[in-house]
């Protein structure tokens, strides 16, 4: 009997860390940050290209079939095919751009709890990689390079 405890606890544990914890977090989007965030906000908004990203994009979408469109969001959105990530325009406007969580994760989490443990933050460059890999971008072979050399 005992060992049923013992083999269950295990496995709850086990199930909790697999599943609970990191399904936990969801995007949530750049303006969530924004109460908390000021400086950062402010700044991300003035300075950085990423948040006009999805603009860059839309730009070039008669010029694309909706596939390749499509093939864009993955690194000029938010979280793409995530959970809480970017879905469209109109149902996720939030997540149109690659916001804060691109570079820091998931928020939902840490937005909720303020903790910051559960934010990424010591960004590496590995986390700059998915999206700013020489090779996937060369080898993508899309579209926009053709017009006016976007990349
Ligand atoms: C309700 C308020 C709140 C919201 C919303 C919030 N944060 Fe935070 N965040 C905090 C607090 C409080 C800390 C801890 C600050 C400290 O330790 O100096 C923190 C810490 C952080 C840190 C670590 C800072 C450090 O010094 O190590 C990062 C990165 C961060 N937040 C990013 C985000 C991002 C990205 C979002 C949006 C997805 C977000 N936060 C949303 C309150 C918030
Ligand atoms: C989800 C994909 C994604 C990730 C992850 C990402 N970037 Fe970007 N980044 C972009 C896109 C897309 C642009 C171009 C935006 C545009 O001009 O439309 C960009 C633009 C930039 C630029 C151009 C200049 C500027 O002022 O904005 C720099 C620099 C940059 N990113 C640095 C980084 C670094 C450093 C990291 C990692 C810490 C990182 N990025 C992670 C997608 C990403
Ligand atoms: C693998 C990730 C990735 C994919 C997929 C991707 N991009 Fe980008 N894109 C980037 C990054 C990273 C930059 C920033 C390059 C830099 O400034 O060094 C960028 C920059 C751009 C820019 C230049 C913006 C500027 O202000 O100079 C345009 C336009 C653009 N992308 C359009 C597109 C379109 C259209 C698609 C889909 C067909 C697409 N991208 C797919 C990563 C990607
Ligand atoms: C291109 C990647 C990238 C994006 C996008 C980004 N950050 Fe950061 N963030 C960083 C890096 C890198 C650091 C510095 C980490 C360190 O000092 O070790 C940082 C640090 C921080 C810190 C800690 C305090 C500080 O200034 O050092 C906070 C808070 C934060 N970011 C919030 C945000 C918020 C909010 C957004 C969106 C509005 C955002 N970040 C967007 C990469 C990014």
């Amino acid at each position: 009997m005992k060992n049923y405890i013992i083999i269950g606890v295990v496995f709850l544990c086990f199930f909790c860390v697999s599943t609970g914890f990191a399904e936990d977090k969801a995007y949530i989007g750049s303006t969530a940050c924004k109460d908390c965030h000021e400086k950062e906000y402010a700044n991300y908004m003035k300075y950085a290209k990423k948040a006009g990203s999805f603009e860059s994009i839309k730009k070039m979408k008669t010029k694309l079939t909706p596939e390749e469109y499509e093939s864009c969001f993955e690194c000029h959105t938010t979280g793409y095919g995530k959970k809480g990530g970017f879905v469209s325009e109109e149902k996720t406007p939030d997540l149109r751009d690659a916001g804060c969580e691109v570079c820091h994760g998931p928020g939902s989490s840490h937005a909720e709890s303020q903790d910051p443990d559960l934010i990424i933050r010591d960004v590496k460059m590995e986390n700059c990689n998915t999206c700013h890999n020489k090779d996937r971008i060369e080898a993508f072979d899309f579209k926009p390079l053709l017009f006016g050399g976007a990349h």
